[in-house]
């Protein structure tokens, strides 16, 4: 029985993982897929440096050659992370008939389109279950479990170490550099943890998600993005007094043609179900018209959890080698893509304000509000410690982004305002 052969891009924190369940999960791959399955090379920068995993010396190489246009392998897997050096590797192996199988949400989220059109025209596979959510099966949950729905609403914690953060911030105290830290020693954060800390990891995952989700193609570059630097232990505290817990939120909603995506620090309702996933775990709540309301919850990073992912995808491509069906799967997106205008995107937003304490600044306030026809859900008034000062902190009903925008602006005028000192999109109430 002839084994298949993979070649693997990267043996880092994911490609150890997946050497190690290629290794320990032999049997059920066997039973799998009829054959046995064999790492035949692996690409490296450094050829001397210490390994999570025991792997022989001469697998190892530092030419990409030696896997690309190696007429043994079979099936590449990319787990190396970087965009244009990736993408002109992953072009030239799908030029050699050879099936992917990768974790790159960078790469899928900018060159997703270009890769599938050739894999498809190389009759080839190309999976990439891991790029989203780590261990979480959200990519074949949305193409082939929710095939037959129509999803209007998806929300994602998708980025594990800002979720780690946050939790560390608002549960214990810790500091937001030490947490960080920590995230980055665990294999959690990205080599540069600047995308996952500013949002634009998440936004990824979303573009990603809205794309399949929706069937529109959806690019980066219509992904709202906010990270999390700015997030202040005041902001957390209020979260809890008022109720919610702050998360980084993936929104992608659809309504009618027109869809909106972005990803910010959000207040969740405590009653919400995303509000009590913590630590490094994701969860992608989906909402479809038939089905209702689902979620999908688990880890979504670190090197077993991604690698499960990933020799899933590879049981997916061997599976459809032995039926002769590979390069039939992709997905073609059905609708073009509509945009909700900034008067089309509705949410709820806190606000904390510092004012100066004096007769008529509440009702200058509130009067702005009440020209854009916005009204208050919640409102806390408290004196600071610096005289003639007060805290103000509001969190609004729905309202339109584009009133919302020009309440902040004028707001910012107001001579009775003296900083705007936060503001965040509310989601869920005390029933969700
Ligand atoms: P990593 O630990 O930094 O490993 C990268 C590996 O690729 C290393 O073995 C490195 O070689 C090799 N490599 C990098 N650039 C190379 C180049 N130019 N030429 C040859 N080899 C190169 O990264 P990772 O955390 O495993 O992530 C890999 C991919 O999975 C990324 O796309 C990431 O976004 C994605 N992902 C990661 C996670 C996670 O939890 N870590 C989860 C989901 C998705 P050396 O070891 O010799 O330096
Ligand atoms: N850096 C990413 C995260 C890894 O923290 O979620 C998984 O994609």
């Amino acid at each position: 029985m002839e084994a298949i052969s993979i070649g693997l891009l990267g043996l880092g924190t994911v490609g150890s993982g997946v050497v190690k369940i290629i290794e320990n999960h032999q049997d059920k791959l066997m039973h799998q897929v009829g054959c046995p399955v064999q790492v035949k090379k692996i690409l490296v920068q450094d050829l001397e440096k210490q390994r999570e995993v025991f792997v022989r010396e001469e697998l190892l190489t530092t030419k990409a050659e030696d896997i690309i246009h190696n007429p043994e392998i079979d099936i590449v897997i990319e787990v190396m992370g970087g965009v244009e050096e990736t993408r002109k590797h992953l072009l030239e192996a799908l030029k050699n008939k050879k099936h992917i199988v990768t974790a790159n949400k960078d790469l899928m989220a900018v060159y997703g389109s270009e890769l599938l059109t050739l894999a498809s025209e190389n009759n080839c596979d190309l999976f990439y279950e891991a790029s989203v959510a780590g261990g979480i099966p959200i990519l074949r949950s949305l193409v082939d479990g929710l095939a037959s729905d129509r999803i209007t609403k998806m929300m994602g914690i998708v980025n594990g170490t800002t979720n780690y953060i946050l939790t560390k911030m608002s549960k214990y105290g810790n500091a937001y550099e030490d947490v960080l830290k920590e995230a980055q020693q665990l294999g959690y954060a990205e080599a540069d943890p600047t995308s996952d800390v500013e949002g634009l990891d998440a936004a990824r995952k979303m573009a990603i998600l809205a794309t399949l989700g929706f069937s529109m193609k959806i690019d980066l570059d219509d992904v709202e993005v906010q990270g999390i630097t700015h997030i202040s232990e005041e902001d957390l505290d209020y979260s809890k007094q008022l109720g919610y817990t702050m998360k980084l939120i993936g929104i992608a909603h659809r309504e009618g043609e027109k869809v909106e995506v972005s990803v910010q620090p959000t207040l969740l309702s405590n009653a919400h179900p995303l509000a009590s996933v913590n630590d490094v775990y994701n969860a992608v709540y989906v909402y479809g018209e038939a089905v209702g309301e689902t979620m999908f919850y688990g880890p979504g990073a670190g090197s077993l959890p991604t690698a499960t992912a990933v020799v899933s995808d590879l049981v997916g491509v061997m599976k459809n080698m032995r039926l002769g069906v590979n390069g039939k799967s992709a997905v073609v997106p059905q609708y073009p893509k509509k945009l909700k205008e900034p008067e089309e995107i509705l949410s709820k937003h806190f606000l904390r304000l510092h004012v100066r304490d004096e007769v008529g600044a509440f009702s200058e306030i509130t009067s702005i509000f009440s020209e854009y026809g916005v009204s208050f859900e919640k409102i806390l008034q408290l004196p600071l410690k610096k005289r003639e000062v007060a805290e103000i902190v509001l969190v609004t009903h729905h309202a339109s982004q584009k009133a919302y925008e020009r309440i902040l602006f004028q707001l910012r005028d107001l001579s009775s305002v003296k900083e705007v000192k936060s503001s965040y999109r509310v989601e869920g109430s005390s029933n969700r």
